[in-house]
């Protein structure tokens, strides 16, 4: 499973590429403004420190501009990857990208149906949020489950990219079910280190290694 950071934090990219665990970036607007980062200037910086596919946002909702402001995006580095609304303006300009080989995510997938929607469209990434379905009471992993059902069966080549990852309970299902990416912040990765046992574990052996006496330099 390929493990993208859901995030503009230079430091924490730079992080987890240092230890390995960076196979590329998302990002949205919520994310853009939260951070105060001027996204023109943010976006080619992240796409030097991964060669994986970096996603950023169109910021209009009509096709035409949707165009205009995905070329310009796609112009700012080799890999970035046009993130695009789930809406039939959305899914129009994925079949106009997908036809210039530039690369789609296309976002804010609720459904399955949905889902098929962008796979049909030629979309690089499909983005189901599973997080947000959780908060009204649903569960997030069924619609995993359901894209995974529908793209086998039909040999789909769109990657399943799981979004709206808010604990590592998430990306464990999410790698049972077999997606193919999980978008992550940060901390839920670095999450993903730590077991009580580990460091217990850890904590036994330094001490007894020290009682030996011993040095292995
Ligand atoms: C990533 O592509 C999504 O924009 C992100 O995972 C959404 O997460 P949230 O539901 O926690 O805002």
């Amino acid at each position: 499973m390929k493990f993208f950071a859901d995030t503009v934090d230079i430091d924490a990219i730079k992080d987890l590429a240092d230890l390995g665990m960076l196979d590329g970036v998302t990002t949205n607007p919520s994310i853009i403004a939260k951070s105060g980062a001027n996204f023109l200037e943010v976006i080619p910086e992240i796409c030097k420190l991964t060669d994986g596919p970096v996603s950023a946002e169109v910021a209009s909702t009509d096709f035409d501009t949707m165009m205009k402001e995905a070329e310009k995006l796609a112009g700012l580095a080799d890999n970035i990857c046009v993130k695009l609304p789930l809406t039939e303006a959305g899914l129009k300009t994925c079949k106009h990208l997908t036809a210039q080989d530039i690369m789609t995510n296309v976002t804010l997938c609720f459904s399955a149906n949905q889902a098929l929607l962008a796979a049909k469209a030629g979309a690089t990434f499909i983005s189901p949020f599973v997080g947000r379905l959780d908060d009204i009471g649903l569960t997030g992993m069924d619609l995993i489950e359901d894209i995974v059902t529908i793209y086998d069966n039909y040999g789909f080549e769109t990657e399943i990219l799981v979004a709206s990852i808010r604990h590592p309970q998430h990306l464990l299902e999410a790698a049972r079910l077999g997606a193919d990416v999980s978008t992550l912040p940060p901390k839920v990765i670095k999450q993903l280190f730590k077991h009580p046992l580990t460091d217990k574990g850890l904590a036994d052996f330094v001490k007894d290694w020290e009682s030996t006496g011993q040095s292995i330099l």
